[in-house]
């Protein structure tokens, strides 16, 4: 008989590369192997991401795509898969508007695919059953050196642009012991290093082993106590759940990497106002001062957004200023993206040339404080966790503790190891070294 096989596509962020990983993992429990092209596959999943429009038409002609495919097929024999925030936010228009597609299933009712597909109806699973899947995953490592741990999922935040809330439903926080369960498990299959995900990774009150409420800083402290594990992150972070603890966590917590992604969206009182973010561009530059007094080389990096409604040069200007001073190691920017059910929806109110005009200046801006910290390290030792071999010969690529890129080349196999190396060089995303 011939094999099945998955064949899986992740869209959007880092949790959705975990959900794939959990899909793989109960696919491959059902005997499935891994197709690394969609033609070899009877079974396609896309798992999608609507947080910008792009993101999300993106997956409509990749729908397209997988369609040709399909008609090679018999019918029985493929299923395509929408899964993830597209699958969430849009199930029954996907139904609709692309009836090749089987089956719909939400980031929260994944774990039910293996058994959906062996019923006939093309049905659309969106419960927000954040409790029940995680019971009902299987937890194996990708194989590499770092694994993407989920410790908190959906947001109660609402900032009035975002989808978030709406796709991935309201805050759950995972318990102390099944995210143990999990990293131990993870860490004696030699992974090295842990990112702890989540929307508000750090909104995490998961209950401890006494029962209690337990908050971010004491899962990192509870994890570091796992002797062959090196390093942990966690991402993404919000300004106003950024408590002194967990400040203090990176001071006295030497596992715990100096780097922390910290969006703010604007420089703009006004602007974070009406997003609705709750907090003020001086809260956020006071959580900077706390950070650097306890850990004065932490590396900060941040999102922003540039022409949302009502945003005027003045605002971006402010957003311009702000980057000036606090300076980031890298951050993301994007341009407004109107979004459905979202309360800015209505009001895309900027021109698509001041966006365009505000996103260059600020990534040109952006982009020459990372060349200049990149190059600051020119000529020191850093210790650097390989992760994979790099595209020449002889080349392995590693992180930073800083989350920097490096590049070494050895004869030796350093992917999983930790060395200490020397800067020679820079290029605007990355270092290379010797060793
Ligand atoms: N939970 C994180 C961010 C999640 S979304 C936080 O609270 O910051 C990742 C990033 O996408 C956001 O930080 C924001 O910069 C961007 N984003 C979200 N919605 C957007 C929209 N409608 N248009 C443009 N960018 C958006
Ligand atoms: Fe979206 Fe705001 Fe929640 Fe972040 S905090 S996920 S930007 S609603
Ligand atoms: Fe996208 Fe959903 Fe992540 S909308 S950014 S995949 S939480």
């Amino acid at each position: 008989m011939k094999k099945n096989k998955i064949y899986i596509k992740s869209y959007g962020c880092q949790m959705n590369v975990y959900d794939s990983n959990r899909i793989l993992d109960l696919f491959r429990n059902k005997e499935y192997e891994i197709a690394e092209d969609p033609k070899d596959a009877n079974l396609v999943v896309l798992n999608t991401c609507h947080i910008r429009e792009k993101a999300a038409e993106k997956v409509y002609s990749d729908i397209g795509r997988i369609n040709k495919i399909k008609k090679n097929e018999s019918k029985d024999n493929f299923k395509l898969v929408v899964a993830g925030c597209v699958a969430q936010a849009e199930g029954k228009e996907i139904k609709k508007r692309a009836p090749s597609v089987d089956f719909v299933v939400g980031p929260q009712s994944y774990h039910n695919l293996p058994d959906m597909l062996d019923t006939s109806d093309r049905i659309v699973s969106d419960e927000f059953t954040q409790n029940e899947k995680f019971k009902n995953l299987l937890y194996n490592s990708s194989g590499g050196v770092s694994e993407f741990v989920s410790i908190q999922e959906g947001c109660d935040k609402f900032c009035s642009f975002c989808v978030v809330p709406y796709t991935r439903g309201p805050e759950f926080s995972r318990p102390v012991s099944d995210i143990l369960i999990e990293i131990e498990k993870y860490v004696n299959q030699g992974v090295k290093e842990i990112i702890f995900l989540g929307q508000n990774v750090n909104a995490y009150h998961g209950i401890g082993e006494d029962g209690k409420s337990k908050d971010l800083a004491y899962l990192v402290n509870k994890v570091s106590e796992i002797e062959k594990l090196s390093r942990i992150r966690y991402m993404t972070s919000h300004p106003i759940d950024m408590t002194d603890s967990l400040i203090e966590t990176h001071k006295t917590n030497t596992k715990l990497m100096p780097f922390l992604h910290l969006p703010i969206q604007s420089g703009s009182d006004k602007v974070l106002k009406d997003m609705n973010r709750k907090h003020t561009v001086d809260f956020y530059r006071k959580i900077v001062e706390k950070l650097r007094e306890e850990r004065s080389d932490i590396a900060l990096s941040s999102d922003f957004i540039v022409g949302y409604p009502n945003e005027t040069d003045k605002d971006f200007e402010e957003t311009m200023k702000f980057v000036n001073d606090v300076e980031f190691v890298i951050a993301y920017s994007f341009m407004y993206s109107q979004r459905p059910g979202t309360p800015a929806q209505k009001k895309d109110n900027v021109t698509l040339a001041d966006k365009k005009a505000r996103l260059s200046a600020l990534q040109s801006l952006l982009k020459e404080q990372q060349k200049n910290y990149n190059k600051s390290f020119i000529g020191t030792n850093m210790e650097i966790l390989f992760e994979k071999k790099g595209r020449h010969q002889n080349q392995y690529i590693g992180r930073s503790i800083y989350n920097q890129s490096v590049f070494a080349k050895s004869d030796n196999n350093l992917i999983n190891t930790i060395k200490n190396v020397k800067i020679l060089n820079s290029t605007d995303f990355a270092l290379e070294s010797s060793i």
